[in-house]
């Protein structure tokens, strides 16, 4: 039997274009990408997914407009504060993968607030990636080996100093809205990932998106570098 995958990686993207579509200011697709999230974070708890992660933010999204950048950070306090309560009372975990420093006070706080609060829950870890970058991530794992004298470090010595610390690596990647890309998205963590690609735009993406490409996965054979499985 084929496993479901414990852990789900989501690049959500195309939510300027969702809007573009409608002649409505890219924001409002933010804004129907948030509703989305709502419901896959939701049916990712109900599938029993361990872990689930969320590309919100890169280290590269701050080349946008400013007033782009305020919306977003604007939906994601509200998020936080008119979820927080029901994400607890889900038993929802709540983890930033990414570099908070470069945000304004008043996030950090909202956001160190909500990881603290979930932090003994004991159902579905939800990710957030906010201001990641893959590369960055690993630059500052390798830094931090340095400065502790670690100088051959293992594959899982490298991976306990990256965010996504003592959870399982992706088994599943999904990018939505076609692109057929990483955007460095987790490098080191998706090097044996199944990666599902879905032209539906993130605001559109629904519960039967991820059920289908959970579906796709169950299908895949996973091979890690070795032969097909002829016991099957
Ligand atoms: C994904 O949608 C959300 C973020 C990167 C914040 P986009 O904003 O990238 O939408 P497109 O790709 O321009 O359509
Ligand atoms: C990737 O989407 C980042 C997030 C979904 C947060 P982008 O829209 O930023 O990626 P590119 O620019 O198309 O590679
Ligand atoms: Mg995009």
């Amino acid at each position: 039997m084929i496993l479901l995958p414990r852990h789900i990686a989501i690049i959500m993207d195309g939510n300027g274009r969702w809007a573009k579509m409608r002649n409505l200011p890219r924001i409002f697709g933010h804004r129907q990408g948030v509703k989305t999230v709502k419901k896959i974070v939701q049916a990712a708890g109900s599938l029993g997914i361990e872990v689930l992660t969320l590309y919100a933010f890169s280290s590269e999204n701050w080349k946008r407009p400013e007033s782009e950048i305020k919306g977003l950070l604007a939906l994601l306090s509200k998020f936080i504060s008119k979820e927080l309560k029901e994400l607890n009372e889900k038993g929802i975990k709540l983890r930033i993968l990414g570099d908070l420093s470069k945000f304004p006070p008043k996030t950090i706080s909202e956001v160190s607030n909500a990881c603290k609060t979930t932090s003994k829950n004991k159902g579905l870890q939800l990710n957030i990636a906010l201001n990641y970058g893959a590369r960055q991530e690993l630059i500052s794992a390798f830094t931090q080996m340095q400065q502790k004298g670690i100088k051959n470090p293992s594959e899982a010595v490298v991976s306990s100093f990256l965010y996504t610390k003592n959870q399982p690596d992706p088994d599943l990647v999904i990018r939505t809205s076609g692109q057929l890309r990483l955007s460095n998205f987790l490098l080191w963590q998706i090097a044996y990932a199944e990666i599902h690609i879905t032209p539906k735009f993130w605001p559109e993406f629904t519960e039967e998106d991820l059920k289908f490409a959970i579906e796709e996965f169950k299908k895949r054979e996973r091979r890690f570098g070795g032969l097909e499985d002829e016991s099957k």
